[in-house]
């Protein structure tokens, strides 16, 4: 099988529209939606938007976002293991307000989905001030790094200043994230549709054609950010969060970086390890909340319900291996390799 060459990202700055200019659909590429082939992704600036609606929340985030100083943003490409890191963060940056060993968490009764707004989508109806309030502030995007004007999220002059933002980005094996993006897909294609093989899934996410993709554009976007902006920008594995020896590591790591270490008071009482076990997938995937409730989502026309156990399905390294044939295997790795061997990202056998 030859190697597919995904969609290229077409620039490394994001070209903004103004307030006058007008975007027609019809101008854009197109391709059919992994939940609805009847619906379109639209191609803007080099990456794939999922819906018209969420296109427009990126235009304006382009035009009106404005992060404050203090402004943490949590960026992943979907299935990459955002709503763990949601509950890791916000347990993190609220324990002065909310203890994580307390009986009234709140993970323990709401989603993460739910205590972390999703930038784009709060974009689309807060279009001319697309900045979520939330006290800290916290927000969280699929938004590729390239798709933000760079002048309002980092630059060169900003790097050492106090004036942008602090980005999360959790990155994972490009392989399992595959398999857990068309195990969402299917949960989510309505009863009355075919939902997408894992076949066709395969072919659209190694062209680049998948949601927010392509994956490997999103992925070097946002490492080349953290090289450039070391300070601003913190690159994760969902993989090395995974390891036993290492996540603690990971996690004060991770305090340090929001300008929240944790004290020694804090580390004789074994605070990090609480905080992996409250966020951990064992725990968040068995509470109520997370087993029955559910949520809508409305993205242009439709309205999707996301039922909560959707986010929590294995949450496992390597269930790739039960899915991929040594072909599929092969041509990921391939694309892997290629894209992403000048950052040492391509190891992930
Ligand atoms: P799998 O489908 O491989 O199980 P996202 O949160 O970006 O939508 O990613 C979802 C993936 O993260 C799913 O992967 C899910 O099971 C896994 N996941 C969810 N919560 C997790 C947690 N607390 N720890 C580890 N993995 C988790």
């Amino acid at each position: 099988m030859a190697t597919p060459t995904p969609t290229q990202s077409s620039s490394t700055e994001a070209k903004t529209i103004s307030d006058d200019d007008i975007l027609i659909a019809d101008d854009l590429p197109r391709e059919k939606r992994w939940v609805d082939d009847n619906q379109a992704m639209y191609l803007y600036n080099g990456f794939w938007q999922l819906t018209w609606s969420l296109l427009h929340g990126l235009l304006a985030l382009q035009q009106h976002f404005k992060p404050h100083p203090n402004d943490v943003l949590l960026a992943s490409y979907p299935k990459s293991g955002t709503t763990w890191l949601k509950a890791l963060v916000f347990t993190i940056v609220n324990r002065p307000k909310y203890p994580y060993n307390g009986i009234n968490h709140p993970l323990l009764t709401s989603n993460p989905h739910h205590l972390v707004p999703h930038l784009e989508m709060y974009a689309t109806e807060n279009p001319t001030n697309p900045r979520p309030i939330t006290e800290p502030p916290l927000f969280h995007t699929h938004i590729s790094y390239q798709s933000f004007p760079h002048q309002h999220i980092h630059s060169s002059s900003s790097s050492s200043s106090s004036s942008s933002c602090r980005i999360v980005y959790v990155f994972r094996d490009p392989k399992d994230v595959l398999v857990s993006l068309w195990h969402f897909t299917r949960k989510l294609t309505a009863k009355h549709l075919t939902p997408i093989s894992l076949q066709e899934a395969f072919h659209r996410f190694s062209r680049g054609v998948s949601p927010y993709g392509p994956y490997w554009d999103h992925v070097a976007g946002y490492y080349k950010a953290s090289v450039q902006f070391p300070d601003k920008v913190l690159f994760l594995r969902y993989e090395d969060l995974k390891k036993t020896d290492s996540v603690v590591d990971h996690v004060k790591k991770l305090a340090a970086f929001l300008g929240q270490t944790f004290s020694e008071e804090e580390d004789n009482e074994g605070a990090v390890q609480k905080i992996i076990d409250l966020c951990s997938f064992q725990k968040l995937s068995n509470l109520e909340v997370n087993k029955d409730g559910s949520q809508h989502v409305t993205m242009s026309a439709e309205t999707y319900v996301i039922k909560h156990s959707a986010y929590f399905r294995r949450g496992e390294v390597g269930d790739w291996k039960t899915h991929l044939t040594q072909e599929m295997v092969e041509v990921l790795d391939q694309i892997t390799h290629e894209k992403f061997k000048e950052f040492g990202l391509d190891g992930l056998n």
